[in-house]
């Protein structure tokens, strides 16, 4: 695996990769409370969204990080992947969790080793705005449109979010780094020529958050 299967920041991606940052990314769900706010809040969106649509067979989560998620996602699932394109990070998951029904695997979000349709739902939170380029956070789109048979329920940073125009603000002028956003209809347009509909969007917080977290289904002709 090179750089090109994981091309977000290095020292970043250095980070995640190393047993300090998996560890401290881990511990700052625990300890800081706007990771703890943003992670009720997006239990809650999934929760609404498996309302939606009920249980199913397999479920991917790449990435998966050190498996913030995964206990919610087993219980709507028989079989859960979890991967992840650091090492370290699938090593914590599979150390702090139960290992029946599910697998472990190292793997590139943005060349996924799995064919297509091969599981019920995909699901990919807090990676896109990691991506650097318009170019990568489509092809991750796209990656996620042709594993998932029939959902998926991902994050992006969203181009019109109130957070978004305060950085484009700061960009102008004090030379601020812009974020990595992907505009809503740019994404609906590309679920739709990979066959799926947006079933529900959701800000994960209207002020002080830019991330969508949305839900797509196939359509049936598709
Ligand atoms: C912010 S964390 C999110 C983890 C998890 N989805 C969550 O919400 O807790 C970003 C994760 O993306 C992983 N990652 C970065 N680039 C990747 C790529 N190209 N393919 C797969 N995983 C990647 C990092 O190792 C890290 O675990």
């Amino acid at each position: 695996m090179t750089n090109l299967h994981a091309p977000m920041g290095q020292t970043k991606l250095q980070n995640y990769n190393s047993t300090r940052g998996a560890e401290s990314y881990k511990a700052d769900y625990r300890n800081k409370l706007h990771r703890r706010w943003s992670d009720k809040r997006e239990r809650a969106l999934l929760h609404r969204y498996f309302a939606r649509v009920g249980k199913v067979d397999s479920i991917l989560d790449l990435p998966c990080g050190h498996g913030r998620l995964a206990d919610l996602l087993h219980s709507h699932c028989k079989r859960l992947t979890e991967a992840d394109w650091s090492f370290t990070m699938v090593s914590l998951n599979q150390r702090d969790h139960d290992v029946t029904g599910r697998h472990y695997v190292r793997a590139s979000a943005l060349e996924i080793p799995f064919p297509d349709r091969s599981h019920d739902l995909v699901l990919s939170f807090r990676l896109s705005h990691h991506l650097e380029t318009q170019e990568l956070r489509e092809r991750h789109l796209r990656e996620l449109f042709r594993v998932a048979d029939q959902h998926v329920i991902v994050t992006w940073f969203s181009a019109t979010s109130l957070k978004n125009m305060l950085r484009q603000l700061r960009v102008r002028l004090a030379g601020k780094k812009p974020k990595n956003v992907l505009r809503n209809d740019r994404v609906r347009a590309i679920a739709a020529e990979c066959g799926f509909t947006q079933v529900e969007a959701k800000p994960l917080f209207l002020i002080g958050s830019g991330h969508m977290l949305a839900l797509f289904t196939r359509r049936g002709d598709a």
